[in-house]
């Protein structure tokens, strides 16, 4: 009887241990867990999915594996947010079936009940990805499906036609982005297959024609093409196409990342107006980013924070990713050439807390936390500045570990640094120094940081060049300082302490 209860015992301690092991933390303050970018409570994420704006809610579904810490059969994740900043994650929108796991895709609002399941349904078009089939060694495991809900996304029903769009023996044939053509009354899919885009269109979201094909001998190749977006942006009252092409990998800095052309569509055919290859984030850590169906004429982007080369061993506990900050694109014109713009969206200023400002900062070395406080949670700091020098924005801790994130005049080129981050072992490549092109041509220079725990987003030149990186401190880092040898002045500087979206 005392074995017995001693055993019993020892059993109950040990599985309290490992439940506390993997402990969510319900106050989302577990090492490494971004205060203002989502992340799920629990489990692995990838790819926002199914992004759309209904009823004053903003939904945000995701690749999610609820029961692991890694990439495993992919369920829709399901948050929902009134601002895009503060996020409430969902139950689950929908499980693997007998048809497959849940790969990405769209959503959309059928105002018109074109396919049937009710008006202002909420139609879900997503790969299923079936391993069955994947084992037999056929190419044809890829295809897309429906499901719809008819409260807001809460409850949903597969349809009972699925597949909708069958594989014609296609291997990467996945990651379908729909919207509705109002010119010719019909819905548009864009559809990464393999190593280009196949446009479909359809009357009724269930039976879709095959339209036209772009990209085989254009833009980056380096990877396979997925999570593709087409829609409209407007530069001086004009409207102009952009081709979203997520890339694994190929990245302009290794691994994934997403590329853009800017052209032309007719319901049918898409022309870029050029072909050289562009990146809507140079960072390494933005992947997968695609737009909000259903926001009008103001496009609102969001992506996964990581990348597919080690996004399955970064040092987080109970859960993997998070996603960025929610951004606006816009449109620019450089020269003769069309620049997608990325920004913070406005909205994030609720999280605004404590404000310092400053006119007039002369470096060598400016100790910004000496003057503001130390970093203790998210920032955002502002700076412009009429010279375009080089110079250095550095985040460290005591342990003289750091990110330095900058200028360099010499090369034209924004940098993130972060060799010498902190945790950087987990991957051989993960610690390196990422730069982008400066693409701006005035002589003067606007930057904005956002800071989380884990991550810093840099939008440069009225979001002309963009960066997304992610590390790892093994303290958090409390320092924040500006140096430059160049002789750079900031003209302003403000530098903003943020509230956490989970408190
Ligand atoms: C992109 C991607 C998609 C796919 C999903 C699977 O990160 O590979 O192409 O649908 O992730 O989780």
């Amino acid at each position: 009887m005392k074995l017995i209860t001693l055993f019993l015992f020892s059993t109950l301690l040990a599985s309290c241990a490992s439940v506390k092991n993997h402990r969510v933390n319900s106050n989302f303050s577990d090492e490494h867990r971004p205060q203002i970018h989502f992340t799920p409570k629990k489990g692995w994420m990838n790819d926002p999915n199914g992004m759309v704006y209904h009823n004053g809610t903003y939904h945000l579904f995701f690749q999610h594996y609820p029961d692991g810490t890694k990439w495993g059969p992919m369920h829709w994740g399901h948050a929902t947010s009134k601002d895009l900043v503060h996020w409430q994650e969902q139950k689950i929108a929908l499980y693997p079936d007998s048809l497959g796991t849940i790969f990405s895709g769209s959503a959309v609002i059928d105002k018109n009940n074109t396919a049937g399941f009710g008006k202002n349904a909420m139609v879900a078009i997503f790969t299923h990805h079936n391993m069955e089939i994947e084992k037999t060694g056929s190419d044809k495991y890829q295809y897309q499906s429906l499901a719809y809900s008819l409260d807001d996304g809460k409850t949903w029903t597969k349809y009972n036609g699925n597949p909708v769009l069958p594989n014609p023996g296609i291997r990467d044939f996945r990651d379908p982005k729909v919207f509705w053509y109002e010119e010719g009354k019909k819905w548009i899919m864009t559809l990464a297959t393999l190593d280009h885009i196949t446009f479909y269109s359809s009357p009724d979201l269930k039976n879709w024609k095959e339209e036209s094909k772009f990209g085989k001998t254009i833009g980056a190749h380096g990877g396979v093409w997925e999570c593709p977006d087409l829609f409209q942006l407007t530069y001086n009252g004009e409207q102009h196409w952009v081709l979203i092409v997520n890339i694994n990998p190929g990245g302009p800095n290794g691994g994934s990342a997403t590329q853009y052309f800017v052209g032309d569509f007719d319901g049918k055919t898409f022309k870029p107006y050029q072909t050289d290859t562009r990146w809507l984030d140079y960072g390494p850590d933005e992947y997968a980013g695609v737009t909000w169906d259903n926001t009008g004429s103001r496009k609102l982007f969001i992506g996964w924070m990581s990348n597919w080369q080690y996004a399955n061993e970064v040092p987080t506990e109970s859960w993997r990713s998070a996603m960025t900050i929610s951004r606006e694109l816009g449109l620019n014109k450089i020269g003769n050439k069309y620049l997608v713009t990325s920004k913070p969206v406005q909205e994030l200023k609720v999280l605004n807390q404590k404000e310092f400002k400053i006119n007039t900062v002369s470096t060598p070395h400016f100790n910004l936390s000496e003057k503001a406080g130390a970093l203790d949670g998210p920032v955002r700091l502002s700076i412009t500045s009429n010279q375009i020098r080089s110079f250095t924005i550095t985040l460290s801790n005591d342990l003289g570990e750091k990110v330095m994130i900058g200028f360099d005049a010499r090369k034209n080129e924004y940098f993130i640094d972060r060799s010498a981050s902190g945790k950087t072992g987990f991957e051989k490549g993960f610690a390196a120094k990422h730069v982008s092109p400066r693409f701006s041509l005035k002589n003067e220079m606007d930057l904005i940081l956002v800071i989380d725990d884990a991550s810093v987003e840099l939008f440069a030149d009225d979001g002309l060049s963009v960066m997304t990186s992610i590390f790892f401190p093994t303290k958090n880092y409390t320092n924040i300082s500006i140096n430059s040898n160049d002789g750079f002045v900031v003209k302003t500087l403000t530098y903003n302490t943020m509230n956490s979206i989970w408190k």
